[in-house]
């Protein structure tokens, strides 16, 4: 198989990590951005740091974009669930306008800033590109039956919002790229670790098997102009 170029923005975090590692072995061209210093190195690994500043998020996607003119897939880990202070809430009253902006700004801006500084690439560029955000099944404003958790739900429904609404604009656009959002099952990581103990046997995932699972439907999208919401076993999820 030929060579790819993949981006990997969040990669410091459990499944940024694991696609990484899956595309190196794959021996893939790797680019990854991250707020911290990754301690990996490989010869087909370049690293660069942002602080997801609008700045530097646009100062970052362009020189990729200038270095590797032919990108694959880009895929945004980001996402925070829990801050130092604030979990998930169960009441109404438990609504926190900090919690809320924080989770807004790592789940749904931080996103959606990359998609927008990727865009002239994504306008421009002859190599079909999958770009990918994590997104969550818990932002299905349908699938909605259990109520709570309402930072990381709306956040979660506010990214699908904003993806879908660019996948409109980029088809009448006749950009060539695919969007995606992704949910990918409960999964080992920091984000999930308060609530591991009230999932099924079975039903937390490794991030190696979630990262195989993503870049397998990656590799095999259809390139139709609309956008996808799938699950990690592939299945759509309802918006
Ligand atoms: N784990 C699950 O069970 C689960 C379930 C459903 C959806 N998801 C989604 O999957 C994605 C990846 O989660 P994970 O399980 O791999 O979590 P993780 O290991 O905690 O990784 C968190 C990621 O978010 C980034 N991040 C953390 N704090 C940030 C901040 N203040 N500003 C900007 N970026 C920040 C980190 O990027 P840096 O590399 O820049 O530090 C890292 O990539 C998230 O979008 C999450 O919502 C996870």
């Amino acid at each position: 198989m030929s060579q790819k170029t993949v981006v990997i923005i969040g990669a410091s975090g459990a499944i940024g990590k694991a696609l990484v590692n899956l595309n190196l072995r794959l021996n893939n061209q790797v680019v990854t951005v991250s707020r911290e210093t990754l301690s990996i190195s490989h010869p087909l690994l370049k690293k660069y740091q942002s602080d997801y500043s609008q700045k530097s998020i646009s100062e970052v996607a362009s020189l990729i974009s200038r270095v590797y003119p032919m990108l694959s897939t880009i895929t945004v880990c980001n996402g925070a669930l829990h801050t130092q202070t604030n979990m998930p809430e169960k009441r109404i009253e438990a609504f926190d306008i900090d919690y809320f902006s924080t989770l807004l700004h790592i789940n749904t801006m931080t996103p959606f800033m990359w998609l927008q500084a990727f865009t002239p690439h994504l306008l421009s560029t002859q190599t079909p590109c999958v770009f990918t955000a994590l997104s969550a099944r818990i932002g299905s404003i349908s699938d909605n039956q259990l109520g709570g958790w309402y930072s990381y739900r709306a956040s979660k429904a506010s990214l699908n919002m904003l993806f879908k609404t660019a996948s409109i604009e980029l088809q009448r656009r006749k950009c060539n790229a695919k969007l995606m959002l992704f949910h990918p099952g409960t999964t080992d990581s920091e984000l999930s670790k308060p609530f591991q103990n009230n999932v099924p046997e079975g039903k937390l995932f490794k991030p190696e098997f979630v990262a195989q699972q993503l870049h397998s439907f990656q590799l095999n999208r259809d390139f139709n102009g609309a956008i996808d919401y799938i699950d990690w076993q592939g299945h759509n999820i309802q918006w």
